[in-house]
């Protein structure tokens, strides 16, 4: 295929250069087990201390803690799992919502065959929780709350700073927030938050490395065993070169959050202009100003699935359901909670950017766009 225009950003973005560099360079020098006592071994470990400092200089943070995972999945999975092992004798029960990622829901609800109780807030028609909902869900079990800040389907922004001040009074409750689209795009306040995770392929790192930030006080049991590292949180030999070009990744991002949140706007605004000049065909999913970086659509009478392979075909990637969802899963949970409507959950189109997409790619889009709704519309 000559030239792809890349509309899949929220799946996986592209790996950084810069990153990419970093990353083979650490894999050459600093090829010692960070957890040998020799010379090696040391500057090995010296270098993946200095990157969890770096990524808790570049956020902010000063009371927390860092540990390298390979992705955002892991990360959820040590937060939820890790925390109710280790907390169980306060509580059983956890609060999350029906439009978490599936390495959230389906943790959470495995969390039952365990004994504990789990409270799955619904979402309303913008696809966030309502904060009077969480408060009235609370009870003096609960010991997790569990909330994306953006959604990965319609980028829906989560209250997480009106959450963090509400759950300020049950000090019992941690609060874990997956930041996986939000790190590096939109300003989500962390001052209340106990945990946190990320995912290093959405922000063009490597695939393979993510990282759970947890406050220094929240004590987690490991779900896996072995030699101990990461505080023995995370056993498994260091994977240094993906950690440290993570590292390199959230500052690169972090730096540029502005000035890519303000080229990203200006594809999203055109886009959003077209879809709302053709609601005979389309019904926006997406009413996010501030956050520019995802638009969701619904086809109103034809498949989605048909759309977004024709557009593949013309060189043009964007995703009908998030890649997460497994095949048999065939439509958008997230969607089907804001319209209770299943055609519209089936049949959602999602385009979502990165600060290299251009407003030519966006025309390009739009002009395919129309085409192949008239073809598909014979
Ligand atoms: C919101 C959200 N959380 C978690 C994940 C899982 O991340 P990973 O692919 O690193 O396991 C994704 C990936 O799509 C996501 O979008």
């Amino acid at each position: 295929m000559d030239k792809v225009i890349y509309l899949d950003n929220a799946a996986t973005s592209k790996v950084d250069p810069e990153v990419l560099d970093s990353y083979n360079q650490i894999t050459l020098k600093y090829f010692a087990n960070p957890s040998s006592i020799h010379a090696l071994g040391q500057e090995s470990s010296r270098l993946l201390d200095k990157s969890r400092d770096l990524i808790l200089s570049t956020l902010k943070l000063n009371h927390h803690e860092v540990i390298f995972t390979s992705g955002a999945t892991e990360a959820n999975n040590l937060a939820i799992k890790g925390y109710c092992f280790a907390n169980r004798s306060r509580g059983n029960h956890i609060i999350t919502s029906i439009s978490e990622h599936p390495s959230v829901l389906k943790t959470i609800l495995d969390m039952k065959e365990f004994g504990f109780e789990v409270t799955v807030l619904p979402v309303n028609s913008k696809g966030v929780i309502e904060v009077n909902n969480l408060k009235s869900a609370i009870t003096d079990k609960t010991i997790l709350v569990s909330l994306m800040a953006v959604n990965n389907e319609v980028g829906a922004i989560n209250p997480i700073k009106e959450v963090g001040e509400l759950l300020k009074n049950y000090p019992k409750i941690a609060f874990h927030v997956d930041m996986v689209q939000a790190i590096g795009k939109i300003n989500i306040p962390l001052d209340n938050v106990d945990m946190f995770s990320i995912a290093g392929h959405k922000i063009h790192a490597l695939l393979g490395a993510g990282l759970l930030i947890k406050e220094k006080k929240i004590i987690l049991k490991a779900i896996n065993q072995g030699g101990g590292q990461e505080n023995a949180l995370r056993s498994g030999t260091n994977t240094l070169a993906l950690s440290a070009s993570l590292a390199k990744a959230i500052r690169l991002i972090t730096s540029k959050q502005e000035e890519s949140f303000k080229k990203v706007k200006i594809l999203h605004d055109r886009l959003m202009n077209y879809l709302k000049e053709n609601t005979d065909k389309y019904v926006i999913n997406s009413f996010y100003d501030d956050n520019p970086y995802i638009v969701n659509f619904s086809l109103k009478s034809r498949k989605a699935s048909v759309l977004v392979e024709a557009l593949s075909n013309r060189g043009i990637m964007v995703s009908s359901l998030s890649a997460c969802h497994s095949k048999k899963e065939n439509y958008s949970d997230v969607v089907y909670a804001m319209t209770n409507d299943m055609v519209l959950a089936h049949n959602t189109v999602r385009i979502s950017f990165d600060k290299d997409n251009t407003l030519e790619e966006v025309e390009t889009l739009i002009t395919n766009l129309e085409n192949i709704m008239k073809e598909i519309k014979q």
